[in-house]
């Protein structure tokens, strides 16, 4: 089974993830809070802000050509307006040592954490947020844009909104207010396009999308319109305003089966159909679905194959997302941004990936236009709430030494994109 030369292989990271030592971030501030559902906080991290020439070498040398990470909006701008040029040149640098090694960057402005005094000031929801987030990103492109073909605006924006503002992930701000994850909601999709319209007007060959967190979602006949309308909250809000984008990054992890009895479907569709019942019951009812995940969950006793996050594994989702994407935007560019496995077991890794990969082949076959398959992730890193007990990566990181271990997983991949070929 081939791809064609040309396809983005790579490994992703997010700043708060591995950099370390983000003091100045929303996270840091909701990991130090008590009460809040973070089991253990960031702190150093992988390291990856002093390490990063090492992990770049090991992703080149495995032979990867794209390497996807975020810039620390709270490391570029601690403080309101005033830009660190020691942050910027540090992103220069780093994003120079990916060229150097050989490899593609592919750079998000913005991957779940802002800086704390944007918190303070409402977050997404304050008025000006799109503009505020513009400017940050100006600084951002203007430092490293000569370098950078490839940019994602905001990552995953529907977990963000439904998960911090909604309150059902746990998620820093801990609102649990339907105004509010309008308001973001609408903060969002206005920064998306004001960072779209940075890079393009500075860089306009540049390529530039948002990258979004997809399910396979499988309701029963019964589960169809609140499903629809959660699926709304988390990806469709967002899809909507990427028309104007080069490519969609597509992430998907898992697929979730809804299944609602069909006597309940009288209910449900009369419940959806009022506006008020509506807005006041979703939210209740995505808390109440999503409480326990995350957890190792139920230890396949429903004969469930799951990963160590506790959803299905179920790696041929990214077919179903992809051709849901395509569905939207015909012709347009997709990109796989994310897609990967929490497990302890990395042959189970080179299963999910294969497994992965031939969905991808298959959606390529129907002629749908993928440019790239990024994995997440290059490293063990910080799984936000559950702190770093799951464990994604292509290279394994000791927690005590800090010492890389690049798994099996790793060398798999990098074969697959060094010959193009995924052996049967
Ligand atoms: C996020 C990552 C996260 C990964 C695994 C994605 O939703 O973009 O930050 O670590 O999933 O859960």
């Amino acid at each position: 089974m081939s791809f064609p030369p040309g396809f983005l292989w790579g490994a992703a990271t997010a700043g708060h993830q591995v950099e370390g030592d983000n003091r100045n971030s929303d996270w840091w501030a909701w990991e130090q809070r008590s009460g809040t559902p973070v089991a253990e906080p960031s702190g150093a991290a992988c390291e990856h802000f002093t390490r990063y020439p090492q992990d770049v070498a090991l992703l080149a040398d495995a032979g990867l050509n794209t390497y996807r990470y975020s810039i620390e909006w709270s490391r570029v701008e601690p403080a309101e307006g005033a830009f660190d040029a020691g942050a910027l040149q540090h992103y220069r640098q780093m994003t120079q040592t990916v060229v150097d090694a050989g490899v593609i960057p592919m750079v998000s402005l913005n991957h779940f954490t802002v800086p704390q005094w944007f918190a303070a000031r409402g977050g997404w929801t304050a008025d000006d947020a799109a503009d505020v987030f513009g400017r940050y990103c100006e600084q951002v492109v203007r430092a490293i844009g000569d370098l950078v073909p490839w940019w994602c605006t905001l990552n995953e924006p529907g977990n963000v909104a439904v998960g911090g503002y909604l309150g059902a992930l746990g998620w820093p701000p801990g609102t649990r207010s339907y105004s509010d994850w309008k308001r973001a909601t609408r903060g969002m999709t206005e920064g998306h396009r004001r960072a779209l319209a940075v890079v393009k007007s500075l860089h306009p060959s540049a390529q530039v999308g948002a990258t979004h967190g997809m399910i396979e979602w499988l309701p029963s006949t019964a589960a169809r319109p609140a499903v629809a309308q959660v699926r709304r909250m988390f990806e469709d809000a967002f899809l909507d305003v990427c028309g104007d984008d080069d490519y969609i990054g597509v992430q998907t992890y898992t697929r979730l089966p809804v299944p609602l009895p069909l006597a309940l479907a009288p209910a449900v569709y009369a419940a959806m159909a009022v506006p008020a019942v509506r807005d006041q019951l979703l939210p209740t009812l995505i808390r109440r679905a999503t409480a326990g995940f995350g957890d190792h969950g139920p230890e396949a006793s429903d004969g469930v194959r799951r990963t160590d996050m506790g959803y299905e594994f179920w790696p041929e989702a990214i077919a179903a997302t992809l051709r849901r994407a395509a569905s939207l935007f015909p012709g347009k560019d997709l990109v796989v941004t994310e897609h990967g496995i929490a497990t302890r077991d990395d042959p189970e890794r080179v299963e999910f990936i294969t497994r992965g990969l031939t969905a991808v082949r298959q959606v390529m076959d129907d002629g749908l236009p993928v440019r790239g398959y990024i994995h997440w992730s290059l490293l063990d890193n910080f799984e936000w709430t559950l702190g770093f007990r799951p464990t994604f990566g292509l290279i394994g990181v000791d927690r005590t030494t800090q010492e890389r271990a690049p798994r099996p997983s790793l060398r798999f991949l990098g074969d697959v994109a060094r010959t193009g070929r995924l052996p049967a």
